[in-house]
């Protein structure tokens, strides 16, 4: 059976069950941005365990059945052995108050068996810790299915929440022999029962606290690769269709982390020093250094094996990274090897801190990172002052991206003023490629509705394709048009201020036609046309009296 025929069976086996099949989401997760990509099947899907009528609504059943892409890089160093990626599919299918234990159990046992032919060599089931009880009624379905070896487990069979709270449980696995003899986990059946609202950090640290959720949710997930080795018989995960055969340590870490850049890329993230662009880069360049050869070929053959089922288009990303750090890698191997500061080989040498502790481990040596934190926290505050959108010398990155931001951090700015409180005021701001961040003073948290006004209208001022104008002034000038100022920045005798201009009679701005003037260093975009999709992904309160939105355009 190759790839495709299982993914295939496993989506069919469900729809004939009474699933809606959903297609993959982005590796960029859109509801929960407290985690970095999507790490699990259940990603989508965990607003439906709280709310579970919604589901009905949008799918018109409450059980749906998905080949997800996901991204974990907590174990970015095994990478390289038979069984450990960056980017992997999860199968999984996923119910809202559908079915509970017995049907999810029966499902699993059925595919596995019946439609794979596989033999379960043991399961197990949650031992039971404070407020959860121990699973009985999961071993009591095992048990009737004919399953001998049943196990209890601990904490490893809890599953959850995701990011800083959600939906989590006990589970029930699945494990079976791979070409190895060695038993493998090949399906996790989580029950989410509960509704963590702290991270499982804060869990497991006894500082959260579980709230029964009113529905039993399932949340199943089977790692692919996983199981089409186990399905093909193959020692290992790179002699399955979904790789080509790679056999040393390095050849695999090259094919996994292209492979895993390619999906990223297709999915919109960049190659840049923070967050997600930071992930990438990291992924790039570590393949780059693992690579004997330029990585066009591997890219090609990658590209090859997902043909029809996935569009991997790289927009020449990988290849411009690659080209970026070629150039500096020879050099800077030199200077890691005459022991130069780890700071100096990220910000010169283009050496992700990652890098430099590999290999430095691979020679023996040591780091010091907490020197190289503290010179990247100078760094970036530095970096911040300068790109706080004001005088000094105006936004710091000059990129497309941070540009566009920069000017939507001044629509946003208006739009606060015009839809919550004409008297507000910013006190801080940050723009990076990824996002804005503006800091301004306000008594309320926004409601929910307010935050959707206040988008609603960013995105009308976008989609009116207004001009973006620059005027050099006096200062006098300026401060008599009430321009916006920074607090506390001192300004030259002469200022440039950038005007927003809506044509169309706009009641609600506190500035008549002018819907935004700012004192600012620029640059911004010609025109609002060119932004984009506007959309707040966090308010939260950072003092008292203090609020702090973070926003990206799409
Ligand atoms: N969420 C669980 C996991 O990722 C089951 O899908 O393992």
């Amino acid at each position: 059976m190759d790839s495709h025929t299982v993914r295939q069976k496993f989506l069919k086996f469900f729809k004939d069950k009474g699933h809606k099949i959903v297609p993959s989401s982005s590796l960029v997760p859109e509801g929960d941005i407290s985690v970095l990509f999507t790490t699990a099947g259940m990603q989508q899907f965990k607003g439906y365990y709280t709310a579970p009528e919604n589901a009905l609504r949008d799918f018109g059943t409450k059980n749906v059945v998905s080949v997800e892409k996901c991204v974990r890089t907590g174990d970015i160093d095994e990478v390289g052995d038979d069984t450990h990626h960056t980017f992997l599919e999860m199968l999984g299918n996923f119910s809202f108050g559908g079915y509970g234990r017995r049907e999810a159990i029966e499902y699993a046992h059925e595919f596995m068996t019946k439609e794979l032919g596989l033999e379960i060599s043991y399961v197990t089931y949650y031992k039971g810790e404070g407020v959860v009880l121990k699973d009985e009624e999961s071993k009591k379905i095992w048990e009737e299915l004919g399953i001998k070896d049943i196990r209890e487990d601990g904490a490893d069979v809890f599953w959850g929440p995701t990011g800083d709270e959600g939906p989590c449980g006990p589970t029930t696995e699945i494990y079976c022999k791979n070409a190895n003899g060695d038993d493998v986990e090949i399906w996790n059946i989580v029950f989410n029962e509960y509704f963590c609202d702290g991270s499982r950090e804060k869990l497991d640290q006894g500082v959260a606290t579980l709230k029964k959720l009113d529905t039993l949710g399932i949340d199943t997930g089977m790692g692919f690769e996983r199981l089409l080795a186990t399905v093909q018989n193959k020692k290992n995960n790179y002699e399955t269709d979904v790789f080509n055969s790679e056999k040393t340590r390095e050849e695999r870490i090259v094919a996994d982390h292209v492979k895993a850049s390619l999906f990223l890329i297709s999915d919109g993230v960049m190659p840049s020093n923070t967050g997600r662009g930071y992930v990438l880069r990291r992924l790039i360049r570590r393949a780059v250094r693992f690579s004997k050869t330029p990585l066009a070929k591997k890219v090609e053959k990658i590209k090859k094996i997902y043909e029809g089922v996935y569009a991997l288009d790289d927009r020449g990303e990988i290849q411009k990274e690659e080209n970026k750090f070629r150039e500096t890698l020879e050099k800077g191997m030199k200077e890691f090897k005459k022991g130069t500061d780890p700071f100096v080989l990220f910000t010169t040498y283009g050496f992700p801190l990652e890098l430099t502790l590999e290999l430095a481990k691979e020679r023996g040596t040591s780091v010091d990172v907490e020197d190289f934190n503290k010179k990247l926290a100078e760094h970036q505050k530095l970096s911040q002052t300068a790109s706080a959108g004001m005088f000094k010398g105006g936004l710091a990155n000059h990129e497309p991206q941070t540009i566009k931001l920069h000017t939507a951090h001044h629509l946003l700015l208006a739009g606060l003023q015009a839809v919550v409180d004409k008297n507000i005021k910013q006190r801080g701001s940050n723009i990076t490629e990824e996002r804005l961040r503006i800091d301004f003073l306000c008594d309320h948290k926004l409601e929910d509705v307010e935050k959707k006004k206040v988008e609603d209208w960013v995105n009308d001022k976008i989609s009116r394709g207004l001009d973006v104008v620059r005027r050099e002034m006096p200062l006098a000038e300026a401060e008599k048009l009430g321009a916006e100022m920074e607090f506390g920045a001192k300004y030259p005798e002469t200022v440039s201020v950038y005007f927003i201009e809506d044509p169309a009679k706009d009641g609600a701005s506190k500035n008549g036609n002018i819907i935004s003037k700012e004192f600012c260093g620029g640059p911004h975009v010609k025109n609002t046309s060119e932004l984009g999709v506007f959309k707040i992904q966090k308010e939260e309160a950072v003092a008292s009296g203090i609020r702090r939105i973070k926003a990206v355009l799409t």
